[in-house]
């Protein structure tokens, strides 16, 4: 996954390139690049590393101004990350920036090279480059140019393109990964998602796969796959730049945990009528909910972590089945469903490569989907048959967080519709529930946010360590699961989660003196089992932290040091755990000096596969 921009109007293109590549970052930053129009035709700057390595070069390298241009900030696919392998690739007389992967460019290479085509990088992205203008010297028309180019490739890809013959002018062409056109009165946009030019316009049409976007400083035209025009109704953004900005905190991940109890009453409010379950904001008859016989909950990372904390509210409050799957593995399994199934697909960026594959998979099957969202009209929402919007707002840091726990209260208000329907609650259990989660989000939530000095604490003494274990039972093992990542992601910590009764089925055997493990024990009905496993470890030197209630002496007793949280309602503890286990992973890697926003490796939104 990359990030793309391409824009033509009235101010500087370098300066709007750039600034739209920092906010694309979170997609990719091991290289970056841009191409503009200069009197002296294509001018190109690539570097390796950070679009503030671009910015600089650029500075150097003098880019005389210009109103038009492409640029893309990389994650690495093919060919490691260089500046040779930055895009944009191409020719003298055609560039383009690439976010997807083409799966067939070897067969494109070879066909190529055999009509006199050498190439400088590793990329699939110049063979798509070069064919295009194969294509363009044999069509002589752009749009047929591009459609024939298209139409060869398999695999995914949203494409920027300037063409040298056409200065001010950018196309923009996709399949499978996201691009959008930003309509502005000081020129107009193309990226792969709104942030790029958001502080410039809210402004912005979506094509749909195969649609060519052609635009200039004032005109965006679209094409249809076989070239004809094509209307497209301008959309307005749901959020404002502002609320993509740190507002004053030293990362995003911790400004976004911080939003947490805004944005879980914020998502709450949005599926309930006085705290009861209302889904009629985008499923207005109940009926979807009917007659269901399996859930299978499909997705990647933390979004899967949000579907085993689902599992547990689903099974425990409406008894029904729920299988947690994910997303790369679901999809060519030969999964086995019923025709009374009901998948729920769960994604923060929509655009998971993996989790809408599944989707897709399922959708041939004919199987009722509810996909749970938090990006506005991205491919997953639009291609499920329902979809919850959950309200966190743009989530920037790689490591997701208060998507996770907003993706969580979802599943909980969900369980209790479920429960609804099976005649299982009676309306005043259903309110007590989502009350308590309602009331959790404006005092415990605070209290725990308030008071991290125990959790920095124990946060930098893991710190010094390469090892980190993760215990815990039911709904505590899921989110150790979950701290487990975050920890990884962020901090570069080796780290597992382990079914806490699981352990002394192998694992002991790793646990050594001042090994750290961290239980989590938040849920009453393990406490005797949970106290039995600290010191099953405790007696192997392990060096225990705890997460439990503030009056679970019976875990603290045994615990070496502890992060507690308030002791509420059985189904509002997993919030309150799991501000927790971010800050725990946040404080860890704030002591160990890390990039926090944007860790090694890693992107926001894995739109390949
Ligand atoms: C979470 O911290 C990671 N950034 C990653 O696991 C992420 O949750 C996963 O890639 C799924 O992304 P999605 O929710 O946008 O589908």
């Amino acid at each position: 996954m990359c990030g793309i921009i391409g824009y033509c109007g009235i101010n500087n293109a370098e300066d709007i390139i750039i600034s739209g590549l920092h906010a694309l970052e979170y997609r990719g930053y091991d290289s970056a690049g841009m191409t503009v129009f200069t009197q002296n035709g294509l001018k190109t700057i690539k570097t390796k590393g950070r679009v503030a390595d671009l910015e600089n070069k650029a500075k150097i390298m003098f880019l005389e101004p210009s109103g038009c241009g492409i640029g893309h900030t990389r994650w690495a696919t093919h060919g490691k990350p260089s500046e040779t392998n930055a895009h944009p690739h191409g020719t003298e007389s055609v560039m383009i920036v690439h976010n997807g992967i083409i799966e067939n460019y070897n067969e494109i290479k070879k066909f190529l090279s055999e009509r006199g085509y050498g190439f400088l990088s590793e990329t699939d992205t110049e063979v798509a480059a070069k064919l295009l203008d194969y294509e363009y010297k044999n069509e002589k028309d752009k749009i047929k140019a591009i459609i024939n180019t298209v139409n060869q490739l398999k695999g995914s890809y949203a494409f920027g393109i300037v063409f040298k013959d056409e200065p001010g002018t950018v196309y923009g062409v996709k399949k499978d990964s996201p691009l959008l056109a930003g309509l502005s009165g000081q020129g107009n946009f193309i990226a792969s998602d709104i942030s790029a030019f958001l502080k410039y316009t809210g402004d912005y049409i979506r094509p749909e796969d195969g649609e060519i976007i052609r635009l200039t400083s004032d005109s965006v035209s679209v094409y249809g796959p076989e070239g004809s025009p094509v209307e497209k109704k301008a959309e307005k953004a749901l959020w404002n730049s502002a609320a993509a900005e740190k507002s004053g905190f030293r990362h995003f991940m911790l400004k976004e945990i911080f939003e947490e109890p805004k944005v879980l009453n914020d998502t709450f409010d949005s599926i309930t009528k006085d705290s009861y379950p209302d889904f009629s904001e985008t499923i207005p008859d109940d009926s979807f909910f009917e007659g269901i016989g399996t859930i299978h909950i499909i997705a990647c990372g933390t979004a899967m972590h949000a579907g085993l904390i689902g599992k547990h509210y689903i099974e425990k409050l409406a008894r029904i089945p729920v299988n947690v799957e994910i997303a790369s593995e679901f999809r060519y399994k030969d999964p086995i469903l019923s025709k009374n199934d009901m998948v729920i697909v769960i994604s923060q960026s929509g655009e998971t490569a993996d989790s809408l594959a599944a989707l897709r998979l399922v959708n041939k099957m004919n199987i009722k989907t509810l996909s749970v969202v938090n990006t506005y009209g991205s491919t997953i929402a639009r291609e499920s048959s329902h979809v919850i919007y959950t309200k966190a707002g743009p989530e920037i840091a790689v490591a997701s967080t208060k998507a996770f726990s907003v993706q969580a209260v979802v599943m909980l208000i969900l369980a209790l519709k479920l429960s609804e329907i099976q005649g299982r609650l009676t309306k005043e259990e259903i309110l007590k529930i989502s009350s308590s989660f309602k009331n959790m989000t404006k005092t415990s939530l605070h209290n725990v946010l308030c008071n991290t000095q125990n959790i920095e604490r124990a946060a930098a003494t893991t710190a010094k360590h390469q090892d980190v274990f993760f215990i815990g039972r039911g709904y505590d093992n899921y989110l150790g699961m979950e701290a487990s990542l975050k920890l990884k992601e962020i901090s570069y910590i080796h780290s597992e989660a382990y079914a806490a009764g699981e352990l002394k089925h192998g694992t002991i055997s790793l646990i050594e003196e001042n090994t750290p493990v961290i239980a989590i024990a938040t849920n009453k009905d393990f406490y005797e089992k949970m106290r039995s496993n600290i010191e099953e470890v405790r007696s192997r030197g392990a060096y225990v932290i705890s997460i439990c209630t503030e009056n679970a002496d019976i875990i603290k007793n045994v615990s070496d040091a502890v992060m507690t949280i308030p002791d509420d309602d059985e189904f509002s503890k997993p919030f309150t755990a799991a501000a927790v286990i971010q800050l725990f992973a946040y404080y860890g890697a704030l002591a160990l000096g890390r990039d926090i926003d944007k860790p090694r490796n890693l992107a926001k939104s894995v739109t390949v596969e």
